[in-house]
């Protein structure tokens, strides 16, 4: 078989890059290692940037986003038992970010490209790139026991953390810069109303809590936990408890329990790969880098790499220039660099740390402090969270 790009990974990088080519006329077939149940089964981000929108309406997906999404102006800091907004519009000229979960946005993405009849195998076991440092690469991988071969012009690594891609390439020619951070995220998904309209990141001494949102009637909650937690010790009940020792009061008593559908640990890292070009092989998403998810950037870094990635292909095919493809890697991780920066900071300021001095604390509570009362440190924190320019 053969097609122009070969995608790996059917997550949001690699079904965002397909309809995009899909609908530019570029032939190109998507391969998962998982079910579509599996990958639809999974619970991840919900906060889009502006950026991340509009690619969504670029790839002809967006309509059920934009009914159902939820446009936020701003959130709120919560610490030291108060509450502070971060007014995302009022600070950003009229920017805001959408309230749409990762699995609503893989799912249109799927229906689309079903719809336009464009190819993805799912469960696709032991998908290799191969020759990609030449003129003729080629993919194969195995299906019900049978090996197959897909020739291509370029294959675009979009396979997650854990994939092969990253893995095929030499050491010698990649470099990884990694931060894994001393504690992990217990998240919860459960059909009540949220505390609040807007998002509450909260810093507590007993360790940071996020109330989140998928809909009106359906909240997603995360409190910090150490990373030896296991699942099977967090029933509803502690877990409620615990967030509710977390929140301010006036939140705290606010607060709707009820069963949770979805439980699950995450830790947390930041992790990038440079460059994200070999010759025929492009690593995009998560395959390149990792951010901690405080700040929501991971899904919308992933994005962002389609966008650039995109526009090269684009360019390469249609007026015949590498120009874009050539610039892929230092364009994507020039914007990658400023959202792990972010990331971190944001990581840094709103979680406890295990053994942290007492001058880190009061660093901490500086920082809280200062951006309460700075409008251009407050402005500095909106920018980045609704997401800097492609
Ligand atoms: P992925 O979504 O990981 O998709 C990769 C795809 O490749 C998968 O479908 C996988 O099955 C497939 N694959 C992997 N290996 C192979 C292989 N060898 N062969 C074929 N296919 C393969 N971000 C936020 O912004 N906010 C959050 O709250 C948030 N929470 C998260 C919670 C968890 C537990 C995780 C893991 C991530 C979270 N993220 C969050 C990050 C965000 O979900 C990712 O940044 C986003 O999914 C990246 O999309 P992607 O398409 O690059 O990779
Ligand atoms: C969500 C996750 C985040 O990391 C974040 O900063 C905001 C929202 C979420 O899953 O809803």
């Amino acid at each position: 078989m053969r097609t122009q790009v070969v995608i790996i990974g059917s997550g949001p990088s690699g079904l965002l890059l397909g309809q995009l080519l899909t609908l530019a006329g570029i032939d190109n077939l998507i391969l998962d290692r998982a079910s579509k149940e599996h990958i639809l089964g999974r619970v991840r981000a919900g906060v889009l940037e502006e950026g991340t929108v509009r690619l969504m309406d670029e790839a002809h997906s967006g309509a059920r986003m934009h009914g159902e999404g939820l446009p936020h102006e701003g959130f709120s800091l919560a610490f030291d038992g108060r509450d502070h907004r971060i007014d995302l519009s009022g600070l950003t000229g009229g920017k805001r970010v959408l309230i749409y979960g990762q699995t609503e946005l893989t799912r249109d993405l799927m229906d689309h490209r079903q719809a336009a009849g464009a190819l993805s195998i799912y469960e696709a076991a032991n998908a290799t790139p191969c020759d990609f440092d030449s003129h003729a690469p080629y993919v194969t991988y195995e299906k019900d026991g049978v090996t197959h071969r897909i020739d291509c012009d370029f294959i675009a690594g979009c396979d997650g953390f854990h994939g092969v891609s990253r893995r095929s390439v030499p050491d010698r020619a990649i470099r990884a810069f990694e931060k894994i951070y001393p504690f992990g995220w217990l998240g919860i998904l459960a059909d009540v109303p949220p505390v609040d309209h807007e998002l509450v990141y909260a810093n507590h001494p007993r360790g940071f809590a996020l109330c989140s949102m998928r809909s009106l009637s359906r909240s997603r909650y995360y409190i910090q936990c150490s990373l030896d937690e296991k699942l099977d010790g967090w029933d509803d009940q502690r877990f409620w408890d615990e967030l509710r020792r977390r929140l301010p009061v006036h939140h705290a008593d606010r607060v709707v329990t009820g069963p949770s559908f979805e439980k699950s640990i995450a830790p947390l890292r930041s992790f990038v790969a440079e460059p994200m070009r070999f010759n025929r092989l492009f690593l995009v998403g998560d395959a390149a880098h990792i951010v901690p998810p405080t700040g929501a950037k991971g899904l919308n870094l992933a994005a962002s790499d389609v966008h650039y990635l995109f526009e090269g292909l684009l360019e390469h095919y249609q007026d015949r220039s590498n120009a874009s493809i050539d610039a892929y890697s230092a364009r994507a991780l020039a914007r990658v660099w400023k959202a792990v920066r972010f990331s971190w900071w944001m990581t840094t300021m709103m979680h406890r740390f295990p053994d942290t001095s007492d001058f880190d604390q009061k660093i901490q509570e500086a920082e809280l402090d200062y951006l309460t009362h700075s409008r251009a440190a407050a402005t500095a924190l909106a920018e980045n969270y609704v997401g800097l320019p492609f």
